[in-house]
């Protein structure tokens, strides 16, 4: 695989990804003992809150016998001062091998990416992208359907601003499957990008068109990324995933996390909710795509 960033997962073709989850299950098999990475250092710049996508990256760095540095709160570098992302790569270019980014402006990543040449991974820039959960969102499928092909899955919730829905959906321009779109009105997928869609899809705002689905993958409203407190309030409570919807589908529930109101917590009692096991697949999914890009 010749990949030197994660920036888009456009960056990745089908047998790229498959190749990535091939050593994903190796790393699965037994995440102890890995010295490859050892005297390797990872920079996590998050300008943006995170808990599993920082931690899951930190978690499989030093699964590789690699070490970490970087903040989670921008607040406390130089960026309060006022310095540009682009200096900032910059410096941190002469410390680290690799950079992981979270930033609240798209194409932030890929900025990064132009002005070092060190690999850079993008773990979230805005509404636009979030490549590497898409990685393990489709590692926790292929784990648990045994394919992508054929399946048809519903993708519910905030659909406007929602980045891991973004990816998701292009990644999917590599199998063929039938997608739902399940959201209030005014978080419908993006017409600006529907053009990127390959896949049959149908729209509907009704949770309940979802239930017939192989894979239902649930998802925050953006709150963060609202302009109008207001339009927050209105919509907030759209799309939810009753425990007695839930116990009325044998979809796979997935969701990339964190959950606020929308899937009751009785939901997680139920066999077919894979969301814990899908975050848990993070750091199978990130120790291999670190390794890809700085171990080989
Ligand atoms: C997602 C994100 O940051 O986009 N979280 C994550 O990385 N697992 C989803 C979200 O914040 O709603």
């Amino acid at each position: 695989m010749m990949l030197k960033n994660c920036i888009a997962i456009s960056d990745f073709s089908r047998e790229d990804m498959e190749s990535l989850f091939s050593k994903a299950l190796e790393f699965e098999k037994s995440t102890e003992n890995h010295s490859k990475l050892r005297g390797k250092i990872m920079g996590v710049l998050f300008y943006e809150p995170s808990t599993r996508t920082r931690l899951s990256f930190e978690s499989a760095m030093k699964r590789l016998g690699g070490s970490v540095l970087g903040f989670a709160d921008a607040g406390v570098s130089s960026v309060k001062k006022g310095e540009s992302i682009a200096d900032t790569v910059r410096t941190l270019e002469s410390y680290v091998d690799i950079i992981v980014i979270r930033h609240p402006l798209e194409g932030a990543a890929k900025v990064s990416a132009e002005h070092v040449d060190i690999p850079v991974i993008n773990a979230g820039d805005g509404g636009h992208e979030h490549p590497t959960q898409t990685l393990l969102d489709l590692y926790t499928i292929m784990k648990n359907k045994n394919k992508v092909d054929g399946l048809e899955i519903a993708l519910c919730g905030d659909l406007k601003y929602g980045r891991t829905v973004h990816s998701l959906v292009s990644a999917l321009n590599n199998y063929n499957v039938k997608l739902k779109f399940i959201s209030p009105e005014e978080l419908k997928f993006p017409n600006k990008l529907k053009p990127r869609i390959k896949n049959d899809y149908e729209e509907h705002s009704n949770i309940e068109k979802a239930l017939d689905s192989d894979v239902l993958y649930m998802t925050r409203i953006q709150k963060e990324r609202f302009a109008d407190p207001t339009e927050y309030e209105r919509v907030k409570d759209s799309t939810v995933l009753t425990y007695d919807l839930a116990k009325r589908t044998n979809a796979m529930i997935m969701h990339p996390l964190p959950r606020v109101d929308e899937v009751q917590y009785e939901v997680d009692s139920l066999s077919n909710a894979v969301y814990f096991e899908q975050a848990k697949n993070g750091v199978y999914t990130r120790m291999a795509l670190i390794d890809t890009l700085i171990g080989e």
